[in-house]
């Protein structure tokens, strides 16, 4: 029996991702389903599983069926500060403020390209976002299939490249390249590879976007901008995109090895609210 067979999955149309149906993700899942889960999510690097309905609890006992779950860094001001029963494991990913707060980290409207945690030593490997209000347009998350975007390079830029590291940082603006003259000391930062190979696929992915990798080492500055526009150009090609437009109760789960995110666009006067996992990482991207 495939993977496919088992888990009543679909690829979607579209350039990578498969849907699965008829799981019930509140339940505990077998070993077996479990397995046939991670080798789809390697296999599509995007799986959608529609009409969950799950509380933060069973989100979060989901997510430590397929490994070890993160925890968010929060700002000073923290979403538990307003929702004390959250689980430590769930991150609000919202545009919604109470009394004038935002849920932790604000997420309005549009954000640009990025790998979550990719300025971390070790960044985590999954995410997982679970879709609770939803506006009555946009707000739609964009996959980005960085094996593609290697694929595509030029083979002078990957030569040029092959052993180089950029610098990658948490400067959160949503859609504004890093600042030039950032101070480090005071934001998350770390240089990885330009190009890493997935553990698990063997596969090569572009590891750089726009939103949190500031320059690529070694080059100065215009050179480095430079390069950085091609890469960023290839790695958002609409041919290498996935859109997934929410319906809520979805629950979407996706590879940061090889894989970007970006979000479209939202009436800001509309609530949306999603809540988020992650799996942690046991190793440096390389
Ligand atoms: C994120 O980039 O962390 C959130 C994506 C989304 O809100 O769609």
């Amino acid at each position: 029996m495939t993977t496919a067979d088992k888990l009543n999955l679909k690829k979607l149309d579209a350039p990578l991702g498969a849907e699965i149906n008829g799981l019930d993700l509140t339940k505990m899942l077998s070993t077996d389903t479990v397995d046939a889960v991670l080798q789809a999510w390697y296999d599509n690097q995007v799986l959608v599983f529609r009409d969950q309905d799950l509380t933060p609890q069973q989100l979060v006992d989901f997510t430590a069926q397929l490994g070890e779950p993160g925890r968010p860094r929060m700002p000073p001001q923290t979403v538990r500060d307003i929702i004390p029963d959250l689980p430590p494991e769930i991150m609000i990913v919202s545009n919604v403020r109470v009394n004038g707060k935002p849920l932790g980290l604000a997420h309005d409207g549009e954000m640009w390209f990025h790998s979550d945690m990719c300025y971390a030593e070790i960044p985590h490997t999954a995410t997982l976002l679970h879709a609770v209000d939803l506006p009555s347009e946009g707000g739609n998350t964009m996959f980005a299939d960085m094996y593609a975007a290697y694929d595509k390079l030029k083979l002078a830029t990957r030569d040029r490249l092959e052993s180089c590291k950029a610098l990658q940082v948490h400067d959160y603006k949503r859609t504004e390249r890093p600042g030039v003259d950032l101070d480090l000391s005071k934001i998350g930062n770390f240089a990885h590879p330009v190009f890493v190979t997935h553990p698990e696929t063997g596969k090569k992915a572009l590891y750089v976007n726009r939103l949190m990798t500031a320059r690529i080492e070694g080059f100065d500055r215009q050179e480095s901008d430079a390069l950085l526009e091609e890469l960023f150009a290839v790695g958002e090609d609409p041919a290498i995109i996935y859109e997934h437009v929410w319906r809520p109760g979805d629950l979407v789960m996706w590879d940061n090895r090889c894989i970007t995110h970006a979000r479209t666009d939202f009436p800001h006067e509309e609530r949306r609210l999603l809540r988020r996992t992650t799996l942690i990482g046991t190793e440096a991207p390389r």
